[in-house]
């Protein structure tokens, strides 16, 4: 399948009805998580031109360890309660932070960083698998109609259930 550009709508609403269409799209019936997780940064990160980090931190033991993502090369594994992910994980909220320099304990990946929110992963039965996080060059750039645009489109990403059934 070629890749369509698409003009996102700057609406939020809209704009995050385009996003959710987009990455259903490009998830089409794959059930490979990775494949899912890659096309899904690659998807969020053409909607978003001013965000420099968009990937997935994913649950590995009592550490969340890199997924796939788009930006410069970034730390390998985050320690639960630990930076801004860990933080998300700990309290199985969504971070959203205006200035990353005014966060206890955030880890810095791009000194060009400012903004940053980290989205959690949860299966259909609750349980906590991994985060999204996504970083700005421009400061406040994340709001409150993000994070709740973002929950739904993680909703979209679990494969542990497809994965199940086709193997039934
Ligand atoms: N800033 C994150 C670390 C990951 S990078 O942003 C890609 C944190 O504090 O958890």
């Amino acid at each position: 399948m070629s890749y369509i550009e698409i003009e996102y709508p700057s609406e939020k609403a809209l704009f995050y009805e385009v996003l959710k269409e987009q990455t259903a799209l490009y998830i089409g019936d794959e059930t490979d998580q990775s494949a899912v997780l890659a096309n899904a940064s690659a998807v969020i990160a053409q909607a978003f031109p001013n965000a420099n980090w968009i990937g997935f931190y994913l649950v590995d033991g009592d550490e969340l360890v890199v997924g796939p993502f788009q930006g410069k090369p970034a730390v390998s594994r985050i320690g639960y309660g630990k930076g801004v992910c860990g933080t998300a994980w700990k309290e199985d909220k969504a971070q959203v932070v205006e200035e990353v320099s005014c966060f206890s304990g955030h880890i810095a990946c791009d000194c060009n960083t400012h903004s940053e929110i980290v989205i959690p992963l949860r299966r259909a039965d609750g349980t906590f698998w991994g985060v999204l996080d996504m970083d700005s060059v421009l400061p406040g750039h994340f709001t409150e109609e993000d994070r709740v645009g973002l929950e739904q489109i993680v909703k979209l990403l679990d494969t542990s259930d497809l994965r199940k059934n086709k193997f039934k």
